[in-house]
């Protein structure tokens, strides 16, 4: 009995629980299941959304998230973390257009998805790369996130301006030759992509937990996604991942994820380990 009368207002059980609880009522009450996601980063999140609601306890906000979508979206844009940039890690596109794309090229038709693409700039980079390797007419793009606010960005092609220089940089780092300018309209202050790239691109919305396959790709990006999941989920996602590859398709991961200690690391072979891109074995 003293276990119980002993607990101060937040002991680590009592906030694990409440975690656990306001988890299962935002799933239950909105099918965003963030059950399995990595517990000290959810952690943070979750306070950093209850301090700014004014909130003294988990459970608190669980009531109000319950009762008020609004407040709901709140805590989910806090959840989703949509940090992105184009040509983000240069010396990995630049290895992907010199030696993947003539790989790429030998199929017919070249279907990529990105997993988990936030406001799109990885997929408008890849866009610009199968465009430069005269491969894009064949290609479709699919850019998939959780987000529905991400991915209305990512449709519109916006390029804050603020960033126009790194990206620039960026894309002359990962091997571009062109004038990186000729890839967006200025117009009042915003920038704007090309539409010839963009409209290669499908913006949908699609869960990695929740959601099944639903292609077959020869490449496939989830970077800087599955750090947010624990093991198990992982492990859930790496096999969605593995059936939505065609043979010898490629796996590109972000530079802290690994498919080693997941059971398909024996299914891939490992074609660069520095930039984390695997190959699936025929
Ligand atoms: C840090 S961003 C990575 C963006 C991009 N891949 C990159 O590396 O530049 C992580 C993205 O994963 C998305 N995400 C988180 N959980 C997801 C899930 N279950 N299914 C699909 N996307 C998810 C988030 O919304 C966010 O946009």
């Amino acid at each position: 009995m003293t276990d119980f009368l002993d607990i101060s207002p937040y002991d680590d059980r009592l906030e694990k629980i409440e975690i656990e609880c306001l988890l299962e009522a935002v799933f239950k009450r909105y099918g965003y299941d963030f059950r399995n996601y990595a517990y000290p980063s959810l952690r943070r999140r979750i306070w950093h959304r209850a301090s700014t609601e004014q909130l003294e306890t988990i459970s608190l906000l669980q009531n109000l998230v319950l009762h008020d979508r609004d407040a709901f979206e709140r805590l989910l844009s806090d959840l989703v973390i949509p940090v992105t940039e184009m040509f983000r890690d240069p010396g990995m596109f630049k290895l992907i257009r010199e030696r993947v794309m003539p790989i790429l090229n030998q199929s017919t038709f070249v279907r990529v998805w990105h997993a988990g693409c936030a406001t799109g700039e990885e997929a408008y980079s890849m866009a610009i790369m199968l465009e430069e390797s005269r491969m894009l007419s064949k290609s479709r793009i699919y850019a998939t996130d959780i987000s529905e606010a991400s991915l209305q960005r990512a449709r519109q092609g916006m390029i804050s301006q603020d960033r126009l220089s790194l990206y620039a940089h960026n894309y002359l780092q990962g091997g571009g030759e062109q004038d990186f300018a000729s890839y967006y309209e200025s117009n009042h202050g915003l920038a704007t992509l090309h539409p010839r790239i963009l409209e290669r691109i499908v913006f949908a919305e699609h869960n990695l937990v929740t959601d099944r396959s639903f292609n077959e790709f020869q490449i496939i990006f989830c970077r800087n996604v599955m750090i947010y999941f624990d093991t198990a989920l992982r492990e859930r996602v790496h096999g969605l991942l593995y059936d939505s590859l065609s043979p010898g398709g490629f796996l590109v991961l972000g530079n802290k994820e690994s498919v080693a200690f997941t059971s398909f690391a024996g299914r891939y072979e490992t074609w660069n380990d520095e930039y984390r891109i695997y190959r699936k074995l025929r």
